[in-house]
């Protein structure tokens, strides 16, 4: 399972790939908000700088138009400005619509706001490289998130689909090693999330123990 990273803080980003478990970048346009980012060349520029950061590993850049043109030309600027960016691409009528032109001009796309696996199905047909269920958000009103990402996986088995499933909107440690077990393709967590499944009161004390005993051996 491949782990990327949901921010557009350049900090975390770095922090996580320091950890050595990176394998890519997803961004929305209310992250990119929350950095501070504005103004259509900071924001292009914010890809690029994230995309150094993260080397070989893919970087999702999200359109802000609704129409088919308008996120075709964002779509094309974005995939322009770094081979690794992904566009990542609303589940609408005109989002289906512009991954399968997409995927016919060799782009690579995020399909986002999957809360179906109809939806699903739909994004994958069209081409899509990735498809983002979110996780978090059906949970917070209560509704089953890992319950989508089996359904998802177990149609996209069905039909042998290359599109990754990237489980998003991810909260919790936990929620990371449920969609393991489900079986996706990626998640992609906030750092907090990452850093959470180093912790364990076991490992503490067992440490604490091991330097203890050797400190009384050793002086
Ligand atoms: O990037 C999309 C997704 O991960 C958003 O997560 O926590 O805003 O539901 P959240």
């Amino acid at each position: 399972m491949k782990f990327f990273i949901d921010t557009a803080n350049l900090d975390q980003i770095k922090e996580a790939y320091d950890l050595g478990i990176l394998d890519g970048v997803t961004t929305n346009p209310s992250l990119m908000a929350k950095e501070g980012i504005t103004g259509k060349q900071n924001i292009l520029d914010h890809y690029v700088n994230i995309c150094n950061i993260a080397g070989t590993g893919d970087v999702s850049a999200e359109v802000i138009s609704t129409d088919f043109e308008g996120i075709i030309r964002e779509g094309h600027v974005l995939a322009e400005l770094h081979k690794n960016i992904v566009v990542k691409v609303p589940m609408i009528k005109s989002g289906v619509k512009a991954i399968k032109y997409f995927s016919e001009h060799g782009i690579r796309t995020n399909c986002t706001l999957i809360f179906s696996p109809g939806q699903a199905l739909l994004a994958a047909k069209a081409g899509a490289s990735y498809i983002s269920p979110f996780i978090g958000r059906l949970d917070d009103i209560h509704l089953d998130g890992i319950a989508l990402i089996e359904q998802i996986v177990k149609i996209f088995n069905n039909y042998d689909f290359r599109t990754e499933i990237l489980a998003a909107s991810i909260r919790n440690p936990l929620h990371i090693v449920k969609c393991a077990e489900a079986g996706a393709d990626v998640v992609t967590c906030p750092l907090p999330s990452i850093l959470g499944l180093l912790n364990h009161p076991l490992t503490d004390a067992g440490l604490a123990q091991f330097l203890a005993d050797h400190k009384k051996a050793n002086g």
